[in-house]
């Protein structure tokens, strides 16, 4: 019985005729001349081949985008001495960093040598925008002292994300308020920007940072720390101005307000792009042409949209994650 089903087989896999040499009651019985070597017609070897190769494609491509480039962080380095109305001097360096997104997902071991990559730059000032979490704080005091490694390198200017606590993380399972990241950033020395600014001096340049309230929390609030427009371009600046808002969108808000260089995090550059169509379909932003990179919008403003350093569950496709460096 065994060998009939199995003789059936052979002959339907085959070219659907029997065997060169051999009758169908050869078959059958098991017996006959010397069995020639099986061929495979091309389309069927053609569809194997592809079943092969496309589920060999996909391990590789769902371990490389869950356990590589998660992990794969670059340092990019752009030219920030145009986007200002009033002189910058040459030769400053300002770190942008965000969305380091601790977690589960994002372990302290990787945030430490995130964070040993940063500090090697030996930037003036550093500013981080936002979503130091993902929900909630995992031992505190590890996290503290991952932080103090930036604040022992040089000022660290900070403004909030959605998932730093409020409105938006309460109703996804984080904290309800601001205030357990706040004190967090502010025992390891990062000066947090909720709707405020300060004047700052770096090497003898004097430099205002303004930071805006997360838009997804509802608070942001830019009438408590910047000035209206005036005109279309605005007012020449006593000096340059840099305006930390986690999520670009906040541009909408800020349209009218009056502001220079935007930084900005939240996207993760989309953290999946679609090679050659640069498409990315969870960005998590109204504009998405304003995704990453350095851009100019509405006329004289720029806005600097970082990806990250961490992400959201694990994973990212062609968008490696983002530490960046602006020069003066
Ligand atoms: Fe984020």
């Amino acid at each position: 019985m065994l060998k009939k089903e199995s003789a059936r087989f052979i002959k339907s896999f085959w070219n659907d005729s029997n065997p060169p040499g051999m009758t169908e009651g050869q078959i059958n019985s098991g017996r006959g001349t010397e069995c020639p070597k099986p061929v495979l017609p091309k389309s069927r070897r053609w569809l194997i081949g592809s079943i092969f190769s496309g589920a060999l494609a996909s391990t590789v491509g769902a371990w490389y985008t869950k356990y590589f480039e998660p992990y794969n962080l670059e340092i990019t380095h752009k030219k920030i001495g145009l986007c200002f109305r009033s002189p910058i001097a040459s030769g400053l360096k300002f770190l942008h960093i965000s969305d380091l997104h601790a977690s589960g997902e994002v372990p302290y071991a990787y945030l430490s040598s995130a964070i040993d990559m940063a500090i090697d730059t030996q930037p003036d000032l550093i500013f981080a925008t936002g979503d130091f979490i993902t929900w909630r704080v995992e031992d505190s005091d590890q996290y503290r002292k991952l932080l103090n490694k930036l604040t022992a390198c040089c000022p660290v200017y900070a403004c909030l994300g959605n998932h730093d606590g409020g409105s938006w993380a309460s109703r996804h399972d984080g904290y309800d308020s601001t205030h357990a990241i706040k004190s967090l950033l502010n025992s390891a020395g990062i000066k947090v920007l909720e709707n405020e600014s300060e004047i700052v001096t770096v090497r003898q340049q004097s430099i205002e940072i303004a930071g805006v309230g997360d838009l997804w929390a509802k608070d942001l609030r830019p009438e408590l720390v910047l000035p209206r427009m005036e005109g279309d371009l605005g007012k020449n600046w006593e000096r340059p101005l840099f305006l930390l808002a986690h999520n670009p969108d906040s541009k909408i808000p800020l349209y009218e307000y009056d502001w220079d260089l935007m930084l900005s995090g939240h996207t993760h550059g989309g953290q999946l792009v679609i090679p050659f169509l640069d498409y990315r379909p969870f960005a998590p932003v109204f504009d998405k042409s304003h995704i990453e990179g350095l851009r100019q919008w509405e006329g004289r403003r720029w806005m600097h949209i970082t990806r990250g350093i961490g992400n959201r569950h694990g994973v990212r496709f062609n968008c490696r994650p983002e530490i960046s460096l602006l020069e003066t």
